[in-house]
């Protein structure tokens, strides 16, 4: 997929905020500092469309981008963010979640993890909880560019092999590194494809 243009539209604090024209939108939600910003910034070649920090819990609304005029990208705030007090940490799930269950343009989530790291509870109990409520989603192995081959294999392996433990079948997964720009056709080709299903479900 060719990206002819990418701007930022809105910020969103509820669902009832998002934009209403109807155009498919594609999310990225994983822990704060996983590389949710970075990714679309990476994807859509557009350095600062998409505010990045070192300190994890930047993103904090639902930040919609219009892509070639037809589609969004949605950055969503991180979760599991440990500094964040225990009141704010539960409006966000209750603001992420009603978005994830209730807005009907949503197609995809993409839901990024640190491939650094081994299998993380709350990503676990997330996957599973998207499972559960049949939501469409992928996994994108983030910042892969930290890390040899060799390492980066041996943790997917283990990562699968966790998820295969719940799982028969596992969703899509890429591997990214937003640094080396690493995955990029993959995932836009990803997208583009379900785009051209939707057009020819119409
Ligand atoms: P929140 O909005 O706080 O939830 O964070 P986020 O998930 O949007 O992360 P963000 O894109 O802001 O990136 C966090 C930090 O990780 C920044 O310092 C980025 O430069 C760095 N980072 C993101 N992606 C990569 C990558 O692929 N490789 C490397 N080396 N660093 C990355
Ligand atoms: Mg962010």
């Amino acid at each position: 997929m060719i990206i002819r243009s990418a701007d930022f539209v809105q910020s969103a604090p509820t669902v009832d905020t998002c934009p209403t024209d109807g155009r498919p939108e594609f999310a990225f939600i994983g822990r704060s500092n996983v590389g949710k910003s970075s990714l679309i910034n990476m994807l859509t070649d557009r350095k600062d469309l998409a505010k990045t920090s070192q300190t994890p819990g930047k993103t904090q609304l639902l930040n919609h981008f219009i892509i070639n005029d037809e589609w969004y990208l949605v950055d969503m705030p991180g979760y599991g963010y440990a500094k964040t007090g225990k009141a704010l940490r539960k409006s966000w799930e209750v603001f992420i979640e009603d978005y994830i269950l209730n807005r009907k343009t949503l197609i995809n989530l993409f839901v990024l993890i640190d491939s650094r790291h081994e299998a993380l509870k709350n990503d676990l109990e997330f996957i599973s909880w998207l499972g559960q409520k049949n939501i469409p989603f992928s996994i994108v192995y983030t910042k892969i560019d930290k890390m040899s081959s060799s390492k980066l294999n041996k943790n997917l392996i283990a990562y699968k092999k966790k998820l295969h433990l719940e799982w028969d079948i596992l969703p899509p997964i890429f591997t990214t590194s937003s640094e080396a720009i690493f995955g990029r056709d993959e995932l836009l080709n990803y997208i583009e494809n379900i785009l051209d299903n939707l057009k020819i479900d119409k």
